[in-house]
């Protein structure tokens, strides 16, 4: 057995996640301590590249456990997500047993354990260790997914028609994420900690740049940050998220920045801008601001 690595405190769980690499705020840990405790899901929402699915990486590595990630897609289904009978396998062991054996021996067999192909959602209520479930992008599958989830989620079991129902071995930490892209049924959300992952206040986003790039300059990283901040306050189709700050910070570092002038800033925009409209808006309002006296003197 593994030794038990659940933290027994809210501080605990906040310093173990920084040890970990993740700077969570302070409703990320209180929900975090709450799943490990009250065995319930957690429903976690937000904008994109906010560091959801890193959250569930990083209760992973503090409680030292597997992630088993589901990656939720349209069409997906039970096949790819619980279990898939393994056909070839099951075909090989008929052919193998033309005479002799009867078909009721055969059939007793091949509906066994041993030709199951487990998925993601059985690997983690069947793993011997306690896992950490990812379920990522939940928001992209359909309702009838949704139910199926539910009866998973509350009872930590599956119901197979030829074997039987399936009871969990060791339950799960389990996180869901989605961007919000479709409205999550209420019976879903009932059955979950809801935490919603914002963009950050602009410290907390510096600290989380500086843990993602130290050698970055702080005067640099600071005004990166400030800048960032500005631009989100803009009507943008895509506005840049901490993915970006830190894809951003990376970049300056490679280029050896000494300061983000207009001259850099227009350079490298497009690392945290994906669109062309949001491109032609930022340089619009925000390149003009970043030192005026230079760009008059360049006139
Ligand atoms: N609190 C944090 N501490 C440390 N790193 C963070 C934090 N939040 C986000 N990051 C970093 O930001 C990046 C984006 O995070 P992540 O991929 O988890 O976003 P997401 O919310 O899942 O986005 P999407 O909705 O696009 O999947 C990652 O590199 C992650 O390490
Ligand atoms: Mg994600």
């Amino acid at each position: 057995m593994a030794t038990d690595r659940t933290p027994s405190s809210v501080d605990e769980v906040s310093q173990g996640l920084r040890e970990v690499g993740y700077l969570p705020g302070e409703a990320t840990a209180l929900v975090s301590f709450l799943a490990t405790k009250l065995g319930k899901p957690v429903l976690v929402e937000g904008p994109a590249g906010v560091g959801k699915t890193e959250l569930a990486k990083a209760l992973a590595r503090l409680l030292e456990r597997r992630l088993v990630r589901l990656q939720c897609y349209e069409g997906l289904d039970e096949a790819k997500s619980l279990y898939e009978w393994n056909y070839r396998k099951q075909l090989l062991r008929i052919q193998a047993e033309t005479d002799g054996t009867g078909w009721q021996d055969v059939q007793e067999d091949i509906f066994g354990e041993e030709f199951l192909l487990p998925r993601p959602l059985m690997t983690a209520i069947a793993s011997k260790e306690p896992v950490v479930l990812l379920i990522d992008e939940i928001d992209k599958t359909d309702q009838e997914f949704e139910a199926m989830l539910l009866e998973l989620l509350s009872d930590f079991q599956i119901s197979i028609p030829e074997l039987g129902v399936i009871g969990a071995r060791t339950q799960p930490v389990v996180l869901l994420t989605s961007n919000n892209t479709r409205e999550l049924t209420e019976a879903l959300k009932r059955r979950c900690l809801y935490l919603w992952l914002d963009y950050p206040e602009l410290e907390h986003e510096l600290s989380i740049v500086r843990l993602h790039t130290p050698d970055l300059d702080e005067r640099v990283a600071r005004k990166l940050v400030e800048i960032v901040h500005r631009i989100r306050e803009l009507d943008l189709k895509k506005p840049p998220s901490i993915a970006e700050s830190i894809d951003w910070a990376r970049t300056l570092l490679l280029l050896g920045a000494g300061d983000i002038d207009s001259g850099m800033f227009a350079q490298t925009m497009s690392v945290i801008l994906k669109h062309r409209t949001d491109l032609d808006t930022v340089a619009a309002r925000v390149g003009v601001m970043l030192d005026p006296a230079a760009d008059a003197s360049a006139a």
